[in-house]
């Protein structure tokens, strides 16, 4: 629990915190029980909601976020501007290396990437701010692939 007010911050970023709340409220996470819900800001200003969706098999299941970015590419958007997740319990639900890669694929130097945790008193709090270079250094992207068509 926090017991300072909303930031302007925390107050911007209230509508993304609940699509990805209601998103996760419709997660389908049978087998880990932990329901994750995503909220993804693309160029044109749309969020895109998505949820964790499990499968049988434990393998063959989706993120939160992959769910999203699905949604956004499939309105034609390729650019992500922000991203919120919001998992359970009482802690910040980092994107896992699976979904930093994704995510990288359509993020750019303005991409910002939330950690938010839950406040009884203010709804979530905001912990911290990433790039996409914070996120996921040195990583490897659709520039490596085009360098090395390009190179003699
Ligand atoms: N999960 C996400 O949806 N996003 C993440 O970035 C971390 C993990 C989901 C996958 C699985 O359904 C559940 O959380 C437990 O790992």
């Amino acid at each position: 629990m926090s017991d300072s007010p909303k930031t302007q911050e925390e107050i911007r970023l209230t509508p993304l915190f609940e699509v990805a709340v209601a998103a996760r409220d419709k997660a389908y996470a049978p087998y880990s029980d932990y329901k994750v819900g995503a909220a993804i800001v693309s160029a044109d200003g749309v969020i895109h909601s998505g949820c964790n969706v499990e499968a049988a098999n434990l393998k063959g299941g989706t993120c939160a976020e992959t769910t999203a970015i699905a949604k956004m590419v499939c309105t034609g958007q390729t650019r992500i501007k922000e991203v919120l997740v919001v998992g359970l319990g009482n802690e910040t639900c980092p994107p896992c290396g699976h979904c930093r890669q994704l995510i990288r694929e359509f993020a750019d130097a303005d991409t910002r990437i939330y950690g938010v945790k839950p406040d009884a008193e203010k709804g979530f709090s905001l912990v911290r701010t990433y790039t996409m270079e914070e996120l996921l250094p040195d990583s490897f992207g659709p520039n490596n692939l085009a360098s090395a068509k390009a190179a003699p």
